[in-house]
Formats: structure tokens, sequence, C-alpha cells
């Protein structure tokens, strides 16, 4: 049977990181429901991941709003002896439809791997939860050349024995870390070459019905007059957007792009 890939609805999504309280985070978020009520049903997805102790108010405000709540990290176990950590249930119970996966954050500050990666990706499918496969390299590894060998070793390890259906793809994002809060935005040429790029890898990995499916959004330096040039190019299928996206004026003007 010929399986019709979905349509790649545009997703833009705010990476909060480390910053807000609750009572901070429920004032951004009831900002921004009004800032977006015009777009509600309109063919593009918001999701916003705040830390994990703002989850609760997040969910709670943004109840039919349609903005979805993800979140930064998780555990790949189901439960167990691992203080500090979260799994992907507890995500599911709190709300949350989307989770952060391997953000270069992570890799960099907290030892996360490929492996790791792999094994987080694993746990949030099996839950449900819809992964976003932060990938990227460092500005040393550009100039030296290594963007794609950096760029295939951390889809390949990460995508290791792993199956996704075409109805519940993954989401990739790509975050050239040499971008991330620096202001310094890849061009459109960079960006646009390494999706076009990235898709094809996931199509090898995984086949074109998927490859097709996968949204691959752009994160590093995105605002509100960066935006458009970025959402025009073919294979960019959203942003994820960390600075910008903590007030709810930019982080609506993106989502107006
Ligand atoms: P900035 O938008 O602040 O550069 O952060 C990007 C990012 O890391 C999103 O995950």
């Amino acid at each position: 049977m010929k399986e019709s890939a979905p349509l790649r609805i545009p997703l833009i999504a705010g990476n909060w990181k480390m910053f807000k309280t609750a009572a901070e985070a429920r004032e951004t978020v009831g900002q921004l429901i009004q800032l977006t009520a015009d777009i509600k049903n309109k063919n593009i997805d918001i999701m916003i991941a705040p830390p994990f102790t703002s989850l609760a108010a997040v969910a709670e405000l943004i109840q039919d709003s349609g903005i979805d709540l993800g979140a930064q990290n998780l555990h790949w176990a189901k439960e167990g002896a691992f203080t500090g950590e979260i799994s992907a249930a507890m995500l599911v119970d709190a709300g949350c439809k989307f989770v952060i996966v391997g953000h270069s954050e992570r890799r960099q500050y907290f030892g996360e791997t490929d492996d790791t990666v792999n094994r987080k990706l694993q746990a949030a499918s099996l839950a449900g939860l819809i992964p976003v496969l932060c990938v990227g390299e460092t500005e040393t590894q550009r100039d030296e050349k290594k963007t794609f060998s950096v760029l295939d070793k951390q889809i390949e390890n990460g995508l290791k024995e792993l199956n996704f259906d075409a109805q519940h793809p993954l989401v990739v994002a790509y975050e050239p870390v040499w971008a991330i809060g620096t202001g310094k935005t890849a061009t459109p040429d960079q960006v646009q070459e390494v999706h076009f790029y990235l898709r094809q890898r996931i199509e090898k990995i995984m086949g074109n019905v998927l490859a097709k499916a996968t949204r691959i959004l752009y994160g590093g330096s995105v605002k509100p007059d960066n935006v458009k040039e970025l959402m025009v190019l073919p294979d960019v299928d959203g942003a994820l957007v960390g600075g910008a996206s903590l007030q709810a004026g930019s982080f609506s003007k993106i989502i107006h792009f």
C-alpha cells in the first residue's frame, strides 16, 4: 500500500533553557496566548519548552490555546534510582507532547553523547512523545570543513536502530553551535545546504516517506528580523528559538513570520 507523507506543518518552538520561575512563565505564556490568538487553528504548530518546574503551570494555561508543551530533556529509563532525572512517562503525565533531545548545551556541559541521545530518542518515542533531535557543528569543526562528517555521526548514531513511522515522525533541529546565543545566524545558503543534506541522510537511514515527513528546524540566533528569510527555504520547516522566545512580543513576531 502506498503511504502518503503528511504535510510538514511549520513548527516554531521556544526553548526557554534555564530561565523563568513558574510565575514568570505564566506571565509570558498568558501574553503569548493573547498575541497568537489570531493564528489558532491555522497551519502552524507552536511549542514552548520551559524548565521542568514550570511544565505544570504552562500546561494548565495552554489548554485549548493551540500551543503545545515540550520538555528540554529526559532520562531513557522507565523509572529507577536516578536522582534528579525525569522519565518520558513523567513528561507525558505533565502534559508534554514534545521533548528536546541532545541539545548542544547538554552535549557540551552535561556529557551527553550520541549513545545517550539514541537511548533518549527511543524512550521518548515509545512513550508517544515527539522528540526534537538537535544536531550541529562547532565553529572549529566548520572551519576545518568537518560540518558534514560531524552531522553524519550525530544523525547516524543518534538514530541507530530506531523506527519512526511517517504518521509519527521525529523532528530534527539543526543548531550550529557557533550561532547559538551569539547573534551570528547561519546564512540562508548555509542553512539550506545543511537541511537538504540532513534530509538526504534521514532518507538513507529511514526511507523516503519518513524523510519527507520529518520537520527540520533551524536554531541559532533566530530573531523577528531574520526568521522570514529562513522560513522561505525549501528544507526549513520551522525554528527552534532560544533568547527571542523568552519575551512574548518577540516570539509572537517570529510565529507570525
Ligand atoms: P538562541 O536563539 O538564543 O541563539 O538559542 C538557540 C537555541 O539553542 C535553541 O535551542
